[in-house]
């Protein structure tokens, strides 16, 4: 059974601090925050205010930041000020790697590398004992509601085989096009931590979402 990580993306933002509740409730273990620049990715999203206001609301829930962003090292500190528990940034970033996880690591959070879909999984295997997580991207990182890409779990077997190898306890967490179907094959497939954005918020009942795809 893989942990759920559902995707505030997807929330509606007139009630943002109730659908996190209610996803939380539901037995989702992290929030999964995911935060565009409009120059990394087509699209922008929501920054550093908005992360604040929920981390005060909700003090205990963990927050995994997505950053879909160009520059990634120039606001690890302010992300990790408002609230962020770990930091995603994309090895395809401008940010130098190392720099990055060093500065993520100096404010006490939790280190996450992503790879958009066209990244080989070997991009990330010089950094696997320095990070606490491998975010894979199964759609073009930019938007929600997009099909989920079958051929990402081939790097997520990758990855595997690589922790195993190495002895090493990073883990795998899967983004983009999760849902019932999609989850289960995902977490055969060996991954950690599901993101599910529209499935776990844009429903009627989100608790019952979050319920259905935290038993996957
Ligand atoms: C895509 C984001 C995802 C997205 C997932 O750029 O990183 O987290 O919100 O949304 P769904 O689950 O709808 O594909
Ligand atoms: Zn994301």
């Amino acid at each position: 059974m893989a942990m759920l990580a559902p995707s505030v993306l997807s929330a509606n933002f007139a009630h943002l601090e109730q659908d996190c509740r209610d996803a939380l409730e539901g037995g989702a273990k992290l929030l999964h925050y995911d935060v565009m620049d409009g120059h990394f990715v087509p699209n922008i999203s929501f920054g550093i205010p908005v992360l604040k206001s929920i981390h005060k609301a909700m003090p205990d829930a963990f927050f995994d930041v997505h950053l879909m962003i160009t520059d990634p090292i120039d606001y690890v500190h302010a992300f990790a000020d408002a609230g962020a528990s770990l930091i995603n940034f994309h090895v395809e970033s401008n940010s130098d790697a190392q720099k990055t996880l060093d500065a993520i690591k100096a404010e006490g959070c939790k280190t996450g590398m992503t790879i958009k879909p066209a990244t080989p999984a070997e991009e990330v295997f010089p950094y696997l004992d320095q990070l606490d997580l491998v975010l894979v991207m199964s759609v073009e990182p930019g938007f929600g509601g997009q099909k989920f890409m079958a051929d990402m779990l081939d790097k997520v077997r990758a990855l595997a085989a690589e922790r195993e190898r190495r002895g090493l306890n990073f883990l795998i967490e899967i983004d983009g096009g999760i849902n019932e179907h999609t989850g289960a094959q995902a977490t055969a497939a060996g991954v950690d931590i599901l993101v599910a954005g529209s499935t776990a918020f844009a429903v009627p009942d989100v608790k019952a979402a979050c319920q259905t795809l935290s038993n996957l």
